[in-house]
């Protein structure tokens, strides 16, 4: 909800779309914790997914957003966690599932694969759709 911190990272392959949905996250009335990298030198993308988690796991951010090339680096380093459910999507409907079905506290995507429009509606997707909980409820607890 708006008042949230959302905490948000990438790596040199989606350092540009950070830049964009960064401007989204604050005109929507959330406050940003940008976590860089801030510009197109290689860097190495669990170092950032690291410093992402580490902000959810000690309450700087209640959420975040992750974005590497394909995005699936990022989902690979952030889902070690167990408390940490980063969904990789491409579209509004796997954003809208991300949450609906999974409760994803993460957002995952590809700088190198998706359109800034594109990601920008999974943005607002992700942070406007509820949990459905009930039979989900029970699959995600045995994840964590
Ligand atoms: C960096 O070139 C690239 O490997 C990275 O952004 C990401 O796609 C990894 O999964």
């Amino acid at each position: 909800m708006p008042g949230e911190t959302i905490a948000i990272a990438a790596d040199h392959g989606g350092v540009e779309l950070k830049v964009i949905l960064k401007e989204d996250l604050a005109d929507l009335g959330y406050e940003v914790l940008d976590l860089g990298t801030d510009g197109p030198d290689s860097v190495d993308y669990p170092d950032f997914a690291e410093t992402l988690i580490g902000a959810i796991r000690d309450g700087r951010a209640a959420r975040g957003v992750l974005i590497c090339g394909s995005g699936i680096g990022m989902s690979i380093a952030a889902n070690r966690h167990r408390e940490i459910r980063a969904a990789l999507v491409h579209d509004n409907l796997s954003a809208r599932l991300a949450r609906q079905h999974n409760d994803a506290n993460v957002l995952v995507m590809g700088g190198r694969f998706i359109g800034p429009e594109v990601a920008r509606d999974c943005l607002r997707a992700f942070l406007t759709t509820e949990f459905d909980g009930g039979r989900h409820e029970r699959r995600v607890a045995k994840m964590s």
